[in-house]
């Protein structure tokens, strides 16, 4: 298990390129089991939880082969329904079969996701679209057991616009029979990624980006040729440590567009920030000026981004109240960031933050993804070193960040215990 050193006390500056996005590629290498032949993605990032949807895909009988982040998937030879509890424990993300596999095989058998670090997230919404759009849905051992004889297009409202729940119900209802509208669906630019992976398949997708988007059954679907979107937390999350640093960086092969709330607020934080068609130029402010957030789905701002964005709250000049209202428990960052110094006290979803004229570097600990590359943030503005634990978190979703980082003049090593 690796752990990483930061040294502190570096501005980062240079050039940043962005990975593809991992939550863009998951729901698309998954969208190919809705189709026979081979489908070819590219930007794939080179993550944990790409190797595991890969696995997984490779578990229920698909041909995958992967080389330089391009994954070719031929899902032809599907002969299993069934996502095994020792791949869905690893990556809750394997939920997203689901759907696929009822719309193909007419039946599936995957595991609970159980609750993680960040809250309960339970799939109750996801099962609900689906039985309305025919499935018969039993919960036994641990196992979600859907079948149906034919899946018929369904008015669905989501009571809250889950972005998994959105994706699964999208794929079940591209190849079912009629219209599904489906009501306060997410709008998160990786839901439209998949959306318009589908409608090159040949599904019939309108206004996915919408609350309302509308979804006309297809018989089949054919493979396609297509890229991964970039990852917009990474680039927020690098946004953040140029501001955190007092640094200049620009950040390339980004979409400004899906990163606006995010730009908003690190003005308002005082930096100086320049955007292209695809890279945002970021320059921190000396003094970084304490501002209030609440987590809201896109386009409001991330949860993704709240804990790395807590860090720089951690040493602005004031007070900042951070509200997190889409997970219960996503403020497992917070008790590390005390140990470094950070005067942050929680009540409920809320956080006040005290600014502090500096952060020191302390061992620690990752408790899921974002919550890591917060403290690999802090690290970055802690005086000594911070060692942080546990990174296999990291790698679930940030392709070598601390190689950009050290591409960009961090301090920062990797070491095997
Ligand atoms: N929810 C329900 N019932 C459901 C589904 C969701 O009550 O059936 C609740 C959840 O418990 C949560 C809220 O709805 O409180 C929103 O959850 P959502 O379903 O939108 O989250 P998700 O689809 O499980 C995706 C991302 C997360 C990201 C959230 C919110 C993927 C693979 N994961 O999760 O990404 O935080 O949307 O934007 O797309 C990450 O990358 O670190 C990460 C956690």
């Amino acid at each position: 298990m690796d752990k990483i050193i930061v040294e502190g006390g570096k501005r980062l500056t240079g050039d940043v390129k962005i990975s593809g996005a991992k939550n863009a590629a998951l729901p698309i290498l998954v969208s190919a089991l809705l189709t026979d032949g081979w489908n070819t993605f590219s930007n794939v990032p080179e993550l944990m939880d790409i190797e595991s949807t890969k696995k997984l895909l490779s578990t229920l009988g698909a041909r995958v082969n992967a080389e330089n982040g391009t994954v070719r998937i031929d899902s032809g030879g599907l002969n299993s329904h069934e996502a095994p509890y020792d791949l869905v424990r690893k990556m809750r993300a394997s939920i997203l079969v689901l759907g696929p596999l009822l719309a193909r095989l007419k039946k599936a058998r995957v595991s609970l996701p159980g609750g993680c670090a960040i809250g309960a997230r339970p799939i109750n919404l996801h099962l609900k679209g689906l039985a309305s759009l025919g499935a018969k849905i039993d919960l036994k051992h641990g196992y979600v057991e859907a079948s149906a004889d034919r899946l018929v297009g369904s008015d669905i409202y989501l009571d809250i616009p889950t972005v998994t729940g959105t994706e699964n119900l999208m794929m079940a209802a591209a190849l079912a029979e009629g219209k599904t509208i489906l009501r306060n669906a997410a709008c998160e630019p990786e839901v439209v990624a998949l959306a318009d992976v589908l409608n090159r398949m040949g599904a019939d997708i309108q206004d996915a980006g919408t609350a309302m988007m509308t979804i006309r059954g297809v018989p089949s679907l054919s493979p396609v040729s297509t890229a991964i979107i970039p990852d917009r937390i990474e680039a927020g999350t690098l946004m953040t440590a140029a501001a955190l640093t007092r640094g200049k960086v620009n950040i390339s092969g980004c979409e400004p567009n899906h990163l606006q709330a995010v730009i908003h607020k690190l003005r308002l934080a005082g930096a100086l920030i320049d955007i292209d068609a695809s890279s945002i130029r970021v320059s921190g402010p000396e003094e970084i000026a304490s501002v209030d957030l609440k987590t809201q789905v896109y386009p409001g701002f991330p949860t993704d981004m709240q804990a790395q964005f807590m860090v720089l709250m951690s040493v602005a000049g004031g007070l900042s109240v951070i509200s997190e209202t889409i997970f219960e428990n996503r403020f497992m960052h917070v008790s590390e960031l005390k140990r470094m110094g950070a005067d942050i006290t929680v009540s409920g979803n809320t956080a006040l933050i005290k600014g502090m004229p500096a952060l020191s570097g302390a061992p620690v600990m990752a408790s899921d993804l974002r919550a890591s590359a917060s403290l690999v943030l802090a690290g970055l503005v802690a005086k000594g070193s911070t060692e942080i634990n546990r990174v296999y978190h990291l790698d679930r979703g940030y392709e070598a960040l601390d190689q950009k980082l050290t591409g960009l003049g961090a301090v920062i090593k990797r070491v095997q215990v």
